[in-house]
């Protein structure tokens, strides 16, 4: 066994677990194993292996016969997983190990390793949810991307230069809106795979809110609704200056767009205590990160108290001015890529303040 420590109790561990002996006896059956067959464990120890599992392929071959561990190629030393049948037609994932005395010795051990396959499912289920979203989404602006030029290619003369070009426009901006799509698409599958690329440089997160904001009130929206304070000193941030521009871009565009009055944006040192992502969270324990807080408060409506787990998941959108949901998805991906974390709750004046922190990092060169 690798490691130290007490001794691993097959109990334990979450996948079914069969073990057996060099005549095809089961000598090990843990609970997992009992749960996913239903045979428990006193019937199974002692028991043929072949009677104990009574696996089916999908073409309803019996498994321990085509297989042939005890029998089969001398050097043969596993089995990769294969979505087998149980009796009843129950699927389970097996795979098997076989462990030899010598290379090419006979069979001392056949491990196998059971597991269910509702796990799979749920993800394949939530692929094809993505999938069929996205055709969605995609299809609405394609949709009218071609209705207005084939109305326009066919009637051309029967319209106003005024027509047209509102018709114009209109395309420009479904145009505008499949890219987008496909930009967070992008994105997003980055992130999934944990392959988000950050090319890291110093970066002034006071001066990059000056500039959204500046950028928002260039669109016309009036400079009053802003509200930036900053809580110097800072410290030195090492990180993706457009990433980080992604973040503040979409935190103030809900903010506006979602909510209402002012928007209040602080920036300010910070330590927190933050959880590990969910996706490295097994065993990994809490860290305490230092570094730089924004919080972006308005005083629209905010997000409902139950609505509020679900507001970083991918396409949620709580009301009718959403675009396509993915926003915050992209921002959370992107604020633990820097190692940080986000959080939403109620603003004091009642809107949605968001609020994440990056921690602090200084490049090598700088020490
Ligand atoms: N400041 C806010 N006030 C109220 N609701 C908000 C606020 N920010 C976000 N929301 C809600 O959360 C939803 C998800 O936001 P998110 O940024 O992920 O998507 P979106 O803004 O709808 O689309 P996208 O950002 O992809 O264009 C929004 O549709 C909105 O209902
Ligand atoms: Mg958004």
């Amino acid at each position: 066994m690798v490691g130290s420590g007490p001794e691993l109790d097959p109990d334990d561990l979450p996948d079914g677990l069969v073990v057996a002996d060099g005549l095809g006896r089961v000598v090990c059956f843990n609970r997992a194993a009992a749960r996913l067959t239903g045979v428990s464990a006193e019937a199974a120890l002692g028991s043929e292996l072949e009677d104990v599992l009574q696996l089916e392929d999908l073409d309803g071959r019996r498994w321990w016969q085509l297989t042939d561990p005890y029998g089969g190629l001398a050097t043969r030393t596993r089995q990769p997983e294969r979505n087998l049948l149980l009796p009843g037609g129950r699927e389970v994932l097996v795979s098997a190990r076989y462990v030899r005395t010598a290379r090419c010795g006979p069979v001392e051990r056949l491990v196998i390793a059971l597991r269910g396959t509702e796990a799979r499912r749920r993800t394949e289920r939530s692929h094809a949810e993505l999938i069929a979203t996205v055709a969605h989404e995609l299809r609405s602006p394609l949709t009218s991307v071609k209705g207005f030029t084939a109305t326009l290619l066919a009637k051309w003369e029967r319209f106003t230069d005024g027509q047209k070009r509102l018709m114009l426009e209109t395309v420009d901006a479904d145009a505008d809106r499949v890219t987008r799509l496909i930009a967070e698409l992008l994105d997003i599958s980055r992130i999934d795979a944990g392959r988000l690329e950050l090319r890291k440089q110093v970066v002034d997160l006071a001066a990059a809110v000056h500039r959204h904001v500046e950028r928002k009130v260039a669109t016309g929206i009036p400079e009053e609704r802003f509200d930036v304070r900053v809580n110097e000193p800072l410290t030195v941030l090492w990180a993706d200056p457009d990433k980080v521009d992604q973040v503040l871009g979409n935190l103030l565009e809900n903010a506006v767009r979602h909510g209402e009055g002012t928007v209040t944006i602080e920036v300010a040192p910070a330590k927190e205590v933050v959880e590990a992502p969910v996706w490295e969270r097994s065993g990994t324990p809490p860290r305490i990160v230092e570094g730089t807080a924004v919080t972006v408060s308005d005083e629209g409506s905010g997000i409902p108290e139950e609505s509020m787990p679900r507001v970083f998941t991918r396409f949620w959108r709580g009301s009718k001015r959403g675009g396509t949901g993915l926003g915050l998805y992209i921002v959370k991906g992107i604020v633990e890529a820097h190692g940080g974390s986000i959080s939403v709750d109620r603003a004091p004046g009642g809107g949605a303040r968001f609020r994440f922190i990056l921690p602090a990092g200084v490049p090598d060169f700088m020490l």
